[in-house]
């Protein structure tokens, strides 16, 4: 979806397409590409998780860029615009790193979100996992991919704990996930625990 006010000056004049280095101005072109891009991205962060990772800024941002280097400019780089969707105006751009350092404080004393492989925990996980999915929501720190790009890094998480990656298929095509975006900006978690307790499974389980 694009974003208004058209003061980003990303996309290709009157398109949804941004501006890429392949110079590809065809939607349906580039939404493949950039599928194809993001599943190459998932298998390479996968293969590099150890105990090493930090899910920090910096994995963040590098997360977004491993997804969209190839296509674009502002890969892994925060936004120098304000942005908005219908009614949500997401975190001011002159605002982002305070808020985000903010976000990331909480994950560091949270150890990155690293000690919940126990399923007795499973509960704590969610309400934590809501919680930061709706907190980098409102700062949608990057031009776009913000959704994919978050669900990556989340998916990561997930994974270093042996959970699979979480489904939101259903909560994506009917528009939950959405909606609980949307409560994400009065800080309102609830829709997205529900989407979580359906969609985040132990592997083997
Ligand atoms: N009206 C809204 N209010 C708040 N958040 C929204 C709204 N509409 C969508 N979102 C959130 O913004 C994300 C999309 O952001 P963006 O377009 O930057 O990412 P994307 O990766 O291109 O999109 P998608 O998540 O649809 O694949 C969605 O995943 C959703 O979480
Ligand atoms: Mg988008």
């Amino acid at each position: 979806m694009k974003y208004y006010p058209p003061s980003n000056h990303i996309y290709y004049e009157n398109s949804d397409v941004p501006i890429n280095k392949l110079n590809i101005k065809e939607l349906e072109v580039i939404t493949e590409i950039e599928k194809e891009l993001l599943a190459r991205a998932y298998e390479h962060l996968h293969t590099k998780l150890d105990e090493n990772v930090n899910f920090d800024e910096k994995y963040l941002c590098k997360v977004h860029e491993q997804i969209f280097f190839q296509l674009y400019d502002w890969a892994g780089k925060f936004r120098t615009v304000n942005i908005s969707k219908d009614e949500s105006i997401f975190c001011p751009y002159l605002n982002l790193s305070s808020f985000s350092n903010e976000i990331f404080m909480k994950l560091k004393n949270d150890n990155f979100l690293k000690d919940f492989e126990d399923i007795s925990k499973k509960d704590e996980f969610i309400d934590k996992l809501a919680f930061y999915i709706c907190e980098f929501n409102v700062l949608h720190p990057f031009n776009e991919g913000n959704g994919r790009a978050l669900r990556l890094f989340i998916d990561m998480i997930v994974t270093f704990n042996g959970y699979e990656y979480i489904n939101y298929e259903e909560t994506l095509e009917n528009d939950y996930y959405i909606k609980a975006s949307i409560d994400c900006m009065i800080t309102d978690c609830e829709k997205m625990k529900v989407i979580l307790q359906k969609g985040l499974n132990k592997i083997f389980s």
